[in-house]
């Protein structure tokens, strides 16, 4: 049996869509925030937590993930999280993006494994929750990971969840799978694999590539676009006017929720931001996006959507 888990993907994946997902699509083994960052100190807001707290993550299997590298915040974190009950909590090792990568975190750190080692080494006697990891496969190339995994050996890891390109490819180029594989044989801990998995045949072709060493897999854009994905690795089928059903069923109170909570041009910004994947559920899907976003106030944006789904 396959476990499948939904990627953090940063303004799309926060609890409203973890929940709702859970609810009208399922098939995830595990929902993994967006990373919370804590470094550099700083006060945190009270609503940085409210993504993350219990009450608005219960009925799923959920772990909080973190970005930083101060030994004592992470200490901190992960003894609150363990307060809440969270039985794991996940260190992001794998964001390119600048603003990140220029403070020497996120992807940054694959530079340096030792490093990692040390923060790990300080952290995990003075923690009580086990700690996963997301990765990429290195910085600039495809080759810090071999470092980072020998490192990484020196420790009990819940997993490590690598995403199979480097940071300066963002998210572009395909995956490197034949380092992904080389790695399996490396790593003393649990690996994960991440990257462009868009369809059931992507599962097949990895699992076969990986001789059936790899069973858990994370999935983020292709589940933007078909949220059934994950239950349809798992073998349900659904008919094609089902889906539709489900799907108009998961918008409309995804609209309400955010509704509640955003004022109407950040709705209309958020929502038109989850058409640009869901679109290639529909069978134009270029026509159904530039349909959704050319709508300029929330009435013009429901009228668009009931055609969109009565039309299709
Ligand atoms: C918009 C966006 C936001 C993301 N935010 C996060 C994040 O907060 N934490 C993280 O570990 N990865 C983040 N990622 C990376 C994804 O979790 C994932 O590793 C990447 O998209 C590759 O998987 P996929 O091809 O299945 O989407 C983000 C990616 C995107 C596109």
């Amino acid at each position: 049996m396959k476990s499948l888990y939904l990627a953090p993907l940063q303004g799309y994946t926060n609890y409203i869509f973890r929940n709702l997902h859970n609810k009208y699509f399922g098939g995830i083994d595990k929902y993994f925030s967006p990373y919370l960052r804590f470094e550099p100190k700083k006060e945190y807001k009270k609503s940085t937590f409210n993504d993350l707290k219990p009450e608005n993550n219960e009925h799923i299997n959920f772990i909080p993930q973190v970005l930083g590298s101060n030994i004592q915040q992470f200490i901190e974190l992960a003894q609150l999280f363990k307060s809440w009950g969270y039985k794991e909590m996940n260190w992001n090792l794998g964001c390119p993006y600048p603003m990140v990568t220029k403070s020497g975190l996120g992807s940054a750190m694959l530079q340096n494994a030792t490093e990692i080692s040390q923060i790990l080494e300080s952290v995990l006697p003075k923690i009580d929750i086990s700690i996963s990891i997301k990765c990429r496969l290195g910085f600039t190339n495809d080759n810090d990971i071999f470092n980072v995994i020998t490192e990484l050996n020196k420790f009990k890891l819940n997993e490590i969840i690598v995403h199979a390109r480097n940071a300066k490819q963002m998210y572009g180029d395909k995956p490197n799978y034949q380092i992904f594989k080389q790695i399996i044989g490396l790593s003393k801990n649990k690996l994960a694999f991440n990257g462009d998995i868009l369809q059931i045949q992507n599962i097949e072709y990895l699992t076969k590539l990986f001789n059936d060493d790899i069973d858990t897999f994370m999935i983020g854009r292709g589940l933007l676009k078909n949220p059934f994905l994950a239950s349809e690795i798992n073998g349900k089928v659904l008919l094609q006017p089902e889906k539709l059903k489900i799907l108009k069923n998961f918008h409309n109170e995804l609209f309400d929720k955010y509704q509640q909570k955003l004022e109407p041009s950040h709705l209309l910004t958020r929502l038109t931001s989850h058409w640009e994947y869901i679109s290639f559920f529909f069978e134009n899907q270029h026509k159904t996006f530039k349909k959704i976003k050319k709508s300029s106030n929330v009435n013009k944006y429901l009228t668009s959507v009931n055609e969109v789904f009565n039309n299709s």
